[in-house]
């Protein structure tokens, strides 16, 4: 394999300049105990099968509960909702305090007033460096008017729909920053 010739910092301020949306992806141990981590490395796959992906990180707590088979929730969070977005990537066993959760059709907690969320049986895992490529085949599936939240740059932000024609040929997703 040929060595690179850049830094790892220029890497990941490149990779960071691709937008994308936040997820909160969950899990349930076996004893019950709701789980989840912050995820920015979502993808959709597949319609037929619907697939979709997310790459965690090895070294990630996270791991333990990640097998084929078993069921991750896949939430997208709203504009508003940055502050969950922080609390699923900080202290790992108060990440549900406060938060407005129920239990999906396959047991794995779910987020409420999301735009999107995504229950999914792991279908395979794919190691990737220092990540591991989980892909999900998709059971059930929600789709809301809830506007998303944004990251880009290692910033939240919101996405702004234009609103004629013309305005969204020339502006068709307008980032806003949101300081913080
Ligand atoms: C906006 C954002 C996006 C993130 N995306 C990912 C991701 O795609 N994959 C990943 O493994 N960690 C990602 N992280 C980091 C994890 O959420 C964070 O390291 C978390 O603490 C891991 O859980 P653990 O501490 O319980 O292992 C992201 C964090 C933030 C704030």
């Amino acid at each position: 394999m040929q060595p690179h010739s850049f830094d790892l910092e220029q890497f990941r301020r490149a990779c960071s300049n691709f937008p994308t949306g936040v997820t909160i992806t969950t899990v349930l141990s076996r004893e019950g105990t709701p789980h989840g981590i912050t995820v920015s490395s979502f993808t959709s796959v597949s319609l037929d099968p619907p697939l979709v992906l997310i790459c965690i990180d090895q070294r990630s707590r996270i791991q333990e509960y990640l097998q084929v088979d078993r069921y991750i929730g896949i939430n997208v969070l709203n504009a508003e909702q940055q502050n969950l977005s922080r609390q699923f990537s900080s202290a790992w066993n108060d990440r549900f305090v406060g938060v407005d959760w129920y239990s999906g059709l396959t047991g794995v907690p779910m987020l409420c007033d999301v735009p999107a969320a995504f229950e999914c049986q792991i279908a395979k895992i794919i190691s990737g460096g220092d990540h591991v490529v989980i892909m999900g085949r998709v059971l059930h599936v929600l789709a809301t008017e809830r506007m998303p939240l944004a990251y880009l740059q290692r910033s939240y932000g919101t996405v702004a729909r234009a609103a004629s024609g013309q305005e969204l040929a020339a502006e068709a997703c307008r980032l806003s920053r949101i300081e913080g």
